[in-house]
């Protein structure tokens, strides 16, 4: 079925609209989009027509390692990357061609803007803030570990603390395997989905009794998540209570991406 969005693009080319995107994203000034070799340069050409605001069209070729490094090619434009993400409230400077910002996750940034009041917080794959400026700007946390381990997400969150005025939210440099503080935190964010499943033991270790992880990961279903942290916390001889277990977005064939709210004792 072709979509509104590649038919209202279809008017910008002569591209037939079935041949043409359905969607694109759309981070501030700079456009994201998956396309054909053969259609990019018309393709890149129509969305600046459709959106005049946008400097730069970018064409996604996919995720590179742990550090989710978006692999990107410029279509159409100035070539300018570097823009600013405007979202509940939120601001977050990116550079969309060297930093993932998924707007599959943007309800799960809604709902982290309503946890935390008075607590210690620590975000152990902070990126640029994705999950835990939300917290800061909506909430009043005490304070805010913001771990990351690639300089330049690290440089953008250092920057996003400052454009968002937020006091209590402190940036790491660092792998979190190695620096996050243990028996802390009365929450910890572990929003990476192929790290979390490696890293829980230092998840669950970071919280204090009582304690709340927000768990990413990508699984067949609700009871493999479970059953992994029901192992996790048993391993380190900690209690576990499933609070929420939230279906976030189909992630490929029969595997979708979970995140699980666990109350650890
Ligand atoms: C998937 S991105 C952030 C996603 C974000 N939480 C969201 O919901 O869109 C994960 C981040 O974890 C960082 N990262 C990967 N390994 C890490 C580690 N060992 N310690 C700290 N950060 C790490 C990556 O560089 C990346 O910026």
């Amino acid at each position: 079925m072709v979509s509104r969005g590649a038919l209202k693009l279809s008017e910008f080319c002569s591209i037939p609209p079935e041949k043409l995107p359905n969607g694109w994203q759309i981070l501030g000034d700079v456009i994201i989009v998956k396309v054909d070799e053969e259609y990019k340069r018309e393709v890149g050409e129509a969305l600046l027509k459709m959106y005049p605001k946008v400097k730069t069209v970018l064409r996604y070729l996919g995720l590179e390692g742990d550090m989710r490094i978006p692999k990107v090619e410029v279509i159409a434009g100035s070539g300018e990357t570097e823009t600013i993400v405007r979202e509940n409230g939120c601001l977050y400077m990116l550079d969309a061609s060297k930093i993932m910002f998924s707007k599959g996750n943007i309800e799960e940034r809604r709902r982290m803007s309503k946890v935390g009041n008075g607590e210690e917080i620590v975000d152990m794959f902070a990126g640029v803030g994705h999950l835990s400026i939300p917290i800061a700007v909506h909430s009043s946390p005490k304070k805010i570990v913001a771990i990351e381990i690639n300089p330049i997400a690290y440089r953008y969150l250092r920057k996003n603390i400052e454009l968002n005025k937020i006091k209590c939210m402190e940036a790491i440099l660092g792998d979190c395997s190695k620096v996050t503080p243990e028996g802390e935190f009365d929450r910890a964010i572990m929003g990476h989905i192929y790290l979390a499943r490696r890293y829980i033991s230092k998840g669950i270790r970071a919280l204090r009794k009582g304690g709340i992880l927000h768990y990413h990961d990508v699984a067949r279903n609700k009871e493999e998540v479970k059953e992994i942290i029901k192992r996790a916390c048993e391993k380190e001889r900690r209690g576990a209570r499933i609070l929420e277990i939230r279906k976030i977005k189909s992630y490929a064939p029969k595997r979708y991406h979970y995140v699980v709210d666990v109350e650890v004792s």
